[in-house]
């Protein structure tokens, strides 16, 4: 097929011009690692505050070096823009976009439709389409493959379409979108080895499966395989809780152990805009088949129960101190969904700060990362860490530990700190209760 040969010749020579829509933190690193490579890159992302920081050269994600993006922007390699216009100019083009879920856990595909229906518009012979955002098995051929064909197009004949699975763990400083092996799927034969040969350019290893259908399956599963092993950790957590035993000591040791286990921790619940969500896609789909996946249930059961959990152990401490929650003062420390990042989409510690705000407490809030937290029912500002704002509060709940906070000061200042996440590992202070 001459469209084929054409495509893997600018492939390999790296002329082939990529687009990628979506530049969160899933689409910007990977824009940025393709212009790397050496490919013209052109970011179409409807956000336009998003669009003028990447043409001025300005960094918006946690994982990105800012003077990295500004030589790829200088260079002419990178830049962004709102409209799909010129999108018939590009060569591969790589969709990042949200999936959320609706409010009852079905999957909300709709700026994949959305993002597929306007790419319809531009399709021409010849261009390779890549799907990268999470998403249950059958969204690239069920969903974005007819809206494609409607042009009169054939994929894996005219045009070509993939699944390639994105891996970001964002905040990780070992793993990064070039040295994670990507795991790539074709909904057909040709479309697998022009997507091989695209993302064997920019990735350092590229794992190919034999369906587009496989490929969505391994993202799911693993963030599942997530969901639950720290489902797994919260319920002993929980039991650990009513047996009297430390949790945390008996995961360290249960670690030792060199084979066999794996570390996960407990917390105040899964947050970010995976574990909470994706395996729910392979849940609403698995029904399609009669099939009940009783773990993602199950573990899903579990981690939503965790901040309910903490706000129990909160009034627990409230009462040791005489104090009513409906008239306490709580400091939650941290609200990123993970350590040192400033995500906190599906945090659980925004659902333990409403829990405790419905019960009438005061609550207040520090995060070095986020300045101020005005969605999500809530409305407040990240106080300075001091040592009055830590007197102050009856009760520190340690939501999330970030590193560029000094956990000594807290709970010497602290008048009873509640930590969810260890942080004050190695403090020894009975003012310290660990979840
Ligand atoms: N964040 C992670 O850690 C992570 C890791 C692996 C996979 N993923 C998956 O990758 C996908 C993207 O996640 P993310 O965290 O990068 O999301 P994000 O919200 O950070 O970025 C998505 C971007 O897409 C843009 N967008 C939405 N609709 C658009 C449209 N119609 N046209 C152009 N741009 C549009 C948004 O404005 C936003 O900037 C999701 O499916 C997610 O599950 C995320």
């Amino acid at each position: 097929m001459a469209e084929q040969e054409a495509l893997l010749e600018r492939l390999r020579d790296r002329t082939a011009r990529v687009g990628v829509v979506g530049l969160g933190y899933v689409g910007l690193p990977f824009a940025l690692e393709a212009a790397q490579a050496g490919f013209q890159v052109l970011g179409i992302e409807r956000n336009p505050e998003r669009v003028a920081k990447v043409n001025r050269g300005e960094n918006y994600i946690d994982d990105i070096r800012e003077e990295d993006l500004r030589a790829a922007v200088e260079s002419g390699r990178l830049r962004a823009q709102v409209p799909f216009d010129g999108a018939e100019d590009l060569d591969v083009i790589v969709i990042a976009v949200p999936t959320p879920l609706t409010k009852n856990l079905t999957p909300d595909l709709q700026y994949i439709v959305s993002v597929t229906r306007a790419l319809s518009e531009h399709l021409r012979p010849g261009q390779l389409i890549s799907l990268e955002s999470t998403t249950y098995p059958g969204t690239t051929e069920e969903v974005m493959r007819p809206i494609l064909e409607a042009s009169g197009l054939k994929a894996d004949e005219d045009f070509f379409l993939a699944h390639s699975p994105e891996r970001v763990d964002p905040g990780n400083k070992r793993w990064k979108t070039k040295n994670t092996t990507k795991v790539v799927g074709g909904v057909g034969p040709r479309s697998l080895e022009v997507a091989i040969a695209f993302y064997g350019q920019i990735i350092e290893k590229v794992v190919p499966v034999s369906s587009a259908r496989a490929a969505e399956l391994v993202k799911v599963f693993e963030n599942t395989f997530r969901a639950v092993n720290i489902a797994l950790v919260n319920e002993l957590a929980l039991l650990c809780d009513r047996m009297g035993l430390n949790v945390w000591e008996v995961l360290d040791a249960a670690f030792t152990k060199p084979f066999g286990i794996m570390p996960f921790y407990p917390g105040p619940g899964v947050g970010g805009h995976c574990i909470p969500l994706d395996p729910h896609y392979l849940e609403w789909k698995a029904r399609e088949y009669g099939f009940r996946t009783r773990f993602i249930g199950l573990a899903g059961e579990i981690n939503r129960s965790m901040p309910y959990f903490v706000r129990e152990k909160a009034w627990r401490l409230l009462n040791q101190m005489g104090k009513a929650p409906s008239r306490a003062k709580i400091l939650v420390l941290g609200i990123a969904y993970k350590s040192d990042i400033s995500d906190w989409r599906e945090s659980p510690a925004l659902e333990v700060i409403r829990l405790l705000q419905g019960d009438g407490a005061q609550v207040r809030y520090h995060d070095p990362y986020i300045p101020s937290a005005r969605r999500a029912g809530l409305d407040l500002d990240s106080v300075p860490l001091t040592a009055e704002a830590l007197r102050e509060a009856d009760l520190v709940i340690i939501a999330t530990a970030h590193r560029k906070v000094d956990y000594h000061f807290v709970v010497q200042h602290a008048k009873r700190v509640l930590d969810t996440r260890y942080a004050t590992r190695g403090i020894q202070s009975d003012k310290v209760e660990l979840l």
